[in-house]
């Protein structure tokens, strides 16, 4: 078996994910190459070098470009806030790097355009770890409505909410600052709803948004204890939320279905309800990842009488990716849609090609989140921009 060399940038939330992920991957799936934990990069050498020894690494660096001049890294993981993913990702598909890009692809369209261009002239694999998409349950809606099983498909109801941030207090991290974030909900929870409604029904055609900043004024996060963007230390300094707090639209798709999407981080005792309602012509299907195993479904073909929603508990050796972990009804969790995810990616590598979502993908996801920023400020019907000229 080959082996390729890892290097990944950011060492917080996803930092932890994605290093259980690439250690995982290849004690679940034969996965070759198989993936060697070179180096893990981030700015704070002490921090950095306690990253590496807990999360797995073999060594570290503290300074990205290092990390790309190595030659027994073939692949980087970008996994830090936005506003570098298109500095990190051009530069390491530049150094002729296979590129794995955390969510969203950028924090602006035009990043997005540069990101892609680079991708093409790299050649080298490319990916955005949209990575609900990999859910087992995920993958088998995407199944059952290409079997057909619910007909013609009307309606998206896509939602995800959050509430770690409804505390006026809670002080302004990276994810609350336009700069680093690109946007607040918008980019960072409806992004996943909107990948997950393009991989499910198409793409979206047009829509009507409209943003929301309610606590426009919160403290500033402390510079000695700073904190991961989720969990963070507050200063007595007052500064402006410069995010929407919450995004909400109404689209159609291409082929004509209807779409309602809403994110907010200010619904209290909503964690992480990141769901959808799909309603054909033939039957629906539910999906929340808060119950990610389940999948709900109501098909009219069931017989009169015995119609009604049931719940399949997808962890079947039939179903997309279960067969690789435990027997039938052991639950899986979130680490596993990024263990999924990244043994798709390595397929992709020994095969030389990108598994979706690639950069192109994430473009696209990011022309609806610039068209919801448009439509916002325009109060108007508008269109996705898709062209990549
Ligand atoms: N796919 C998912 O489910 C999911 C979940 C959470 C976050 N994300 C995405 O992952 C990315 C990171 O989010 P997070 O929650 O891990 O954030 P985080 O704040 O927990 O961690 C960010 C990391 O990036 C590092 N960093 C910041 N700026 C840097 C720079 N200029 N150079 C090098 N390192 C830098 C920080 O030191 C930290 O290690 C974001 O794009 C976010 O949208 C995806």
């Amino acid at each position: 078996m080959s082996e390729i060399g890892i290097g990944l940038v950011g060492y917080k939330f996803m930092g932890r994910a994605h290093s259980n992920a690439w250690r995982q991957v290849a004690h679940f799936f034969d996965v070759d190459p198989a993936p060697r934990l070179r180096a893990i990069c981030g700015r704070d050498e002490q921090a950095t070098a306690q990253a590496a020894k807990q999360l797995g690494w073999e060594g570290y660096e503290t300074d990205y470009h290092r990390l790309l001049a190595r030659d027994d890294i073939q692949l980087v993981d970008v996994a830090t806030p936005g506003n570098t993913h298109c500095e990190i990702g051009v530069a390491a598909l530049e150094a002729g790097k296979h590129v794995l890009c955390e969510k969203p692809l950028a924090n602006t369209l035009e990043e997005a355009r540069r990101m892609v261009e680079a991708a093409r002239k790299a050649g080298t694999v490319n990916m955005v770890d949209f990575n609900y998409r990999r859910a087992p349950a995920v993958q088998l809606a995407k199944q059952l409505i290409e079997e057909g099983r619910i007909g013609e498909i009307r309606h998206f109801r896509g939602t995800y909410l959050q509430d770690w941030i409804v505390d006026p207090e809670f002080p302004i991290t990276w994810r609350l600052r336009r700069e680093t974030a690109g946007s607040g909900a918008l980019g960072d929870i409806a992004a996943h709803v909107i990948d997950l409604a393009m991989f499910l029904v198409g793409p979206i055609a047009e829509l009507s948004a409209t943003l929301k900043t309610f606590i426009k004024e919160r403290p500033v996060e402390t510079a000695s204890t700073g904190g991961s963007g989720l969990q963070a230390a507050r200063g007595a300094e007052r500064g402006e939320v410069t995010v929407d707090d919450a995004a909400a639209f109404i689209a159609y798709f291409e082929n004509g279905a209807m779409g309602t999407f809403e994110a907010t981080r200010l619904a209290p005792g909503r964690r992480n309800r990141n769901s959808f309602e799909i309603n054909g012509s033939l039957g629906s299907i539910v999906w929340d990842l808060e119950r990610l195993n389940e999948l709900e479904v109501f098909f009219a073909d069931d017989p009169q009488g015995a119609q009604g929603f049931r719940t399949i508990n997808v962890t079947e050796p039939v179903h997309p990716y279960a067969g690789a972990y435990w027997p039938a009804g052991h639950i899986l969790g979130y680490e596993h849609t990024f263990v999924n995810t990244f043994k798709d990616l390595l397929d992709g590598v020994r095969e030389n090609r990108s598994p979706a979502p690639t950069f192109e993908d994430g473009y696209k996801v990011q022309a609806v989140l610039d068209a919801v920023e448009r439509s916002a400020q325009s109060r108007q019907w508008t269109k996705p921009e898709y062209e990549l000229s």
